[in-house]
């Protein structure tokens, strides 16, 4: 089995990211065969500056290792280091239907908002396949919005097998995260970079605290009897606390005479807890920067070896010379 997962490195990650993608990534890195990828190539699509790219993979990197990805379980790589994939996407995209792509939701989204789309968002869910069908992916672990890209591509492995009368590819399974339910932002609404409602994981402590203590919660008096359920404080507590401290906190939302200030607080330490040892281990990466590069060659050396295997499977199934001719 091999479990392989990208994930765009289109800003700092946050809160929304960890629990909904990251923290299962990692927890799926004992499985032999995981590979995990910094999809630079899609966040081409919307990062425009060149130097916030090179800043955004960097630190894509250090967070994903300060966060407990293992390179000695796991192979870590940058999707640009591996030039077999873009190949093998204009492969796919020969056999792909124009109407399989204009159902897409990037895409379909954008234009619905008037947006221009560019042919790097149109054919976003190609590379994305490619990113898959490159490695003989079984399973692929991803949040909900991701799915339609999943079923894009087993229909174009599909496609492909049938067209060429082939197995070259093997089709892949889409393991869908539990989106522990959506992490809310600091407005209320899922937490998301486009809403601009992010609390970072790796905000400097001050920071930290000040977006904590902005979280939007309603206006029932101290002395009043508070909703868990409803409070964004309450509900991002719970991911960082024991069932117990979940329930005591409850109780004190229930019975009145706390104010939010101190759910706020209370958040907060936790939070510092949660990620102490991850905080730690990221400013001791931070040091060491030579060693974060060798992790991802070693990684891209270990993911181009694969794709160069299934290229050449695709490139002989469609009648391409089977090995490009050498310089
Ligand atoms: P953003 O919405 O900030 O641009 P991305 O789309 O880059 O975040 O998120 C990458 C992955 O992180 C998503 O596929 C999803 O699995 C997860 N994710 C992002 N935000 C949340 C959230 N608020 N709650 C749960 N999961 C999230
Ligand atoms: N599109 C994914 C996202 O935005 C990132 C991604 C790119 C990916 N290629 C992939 C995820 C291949 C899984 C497999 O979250």
């Amino acid at each position: 089995m091999r479990v392989l997962s990208g994930i765009q490195p289109t800003g700092r990650f946050h809160l929304g990211n960890y629990f909904g993608a990251i923290r299962q990534y990692i927890a799926l890195q004992n499985n032999e065969q995981a590979f995990y990828f910094i999809a630079d190539l899609h966040a081409l699509t919307t990062v425009r500056n060149p130097a916030d790219l090179q800043q955004y993979t960097q630190n894509a990197a250090l967070d994903l290792l300060a966060l407990g990805l293992n390179p000695e379980q796991a192979t870590l790589f940058r999707q640009s280091d591996v030039p077999e994939v873009t190949e093998l996407t204009w492969l796919l995209m020969t056999v792909t239907q124009m109407s399989l792509l204009e159902k897409c939701h990037a895409y379909k989204d954008k234009l619905a908002r008037g947006i221009a789309a560019d042919a790097g968002l149109f054919t976003y869910p190609v590379l994305m396949a490619a990113d898959i069908l490159a490695y003989d992916s079984t399973l692929v672990p991803v949040g909900q919005d991701q799915i339609q890209h999943l079923e894009v591509t087993r229909d174009l492995a599909q496609r492909f097998n049938h067209i060429y009368e082939s197995e070259v590819f093997t089709l892949p399974e889409a393991h869908v995260l539990s989106d522990t339910a959506k992490v809310p932002g600091t407005d209320g609404e899922k937490m998301s970079k486009s809403y601009g409602n992010t609390i970072e994981i790796f905000e400097p402590e001050k920071k930290l605290r000040k977006k904590f203590m902005a979280i939007k919660t309603d206006s029932t008096p101290v002395e009043e009897s508070k909703n868990p359920d409803t409070d964004s404080v309450y509900q991002l507590y719970k991911l960082f606390a024991s069932t117990e401290e979940q329930d005591a906190l409850a109780e004190r939302y229930r019975a009145g005479g706390m104010g939010y200030g101190e759910a706020k607080q209370a958040l907060f330490e936790k939070a510092l807890e949660y990620f102490s040892i991850a905080r730690e281990k990221r400013a001791d990466w931070e040091t060491r920067p030579d060693d974060v590069e060798e992790i991802l060659r070693i990684g891209a050396k270990k993911a181009r070896e694969k794709a160069q295997q299934v290229l050449q499977r695709a490139r002989a199934a469609c009648g391409l010379s089977a090995k490009p001719a050498s310089p």
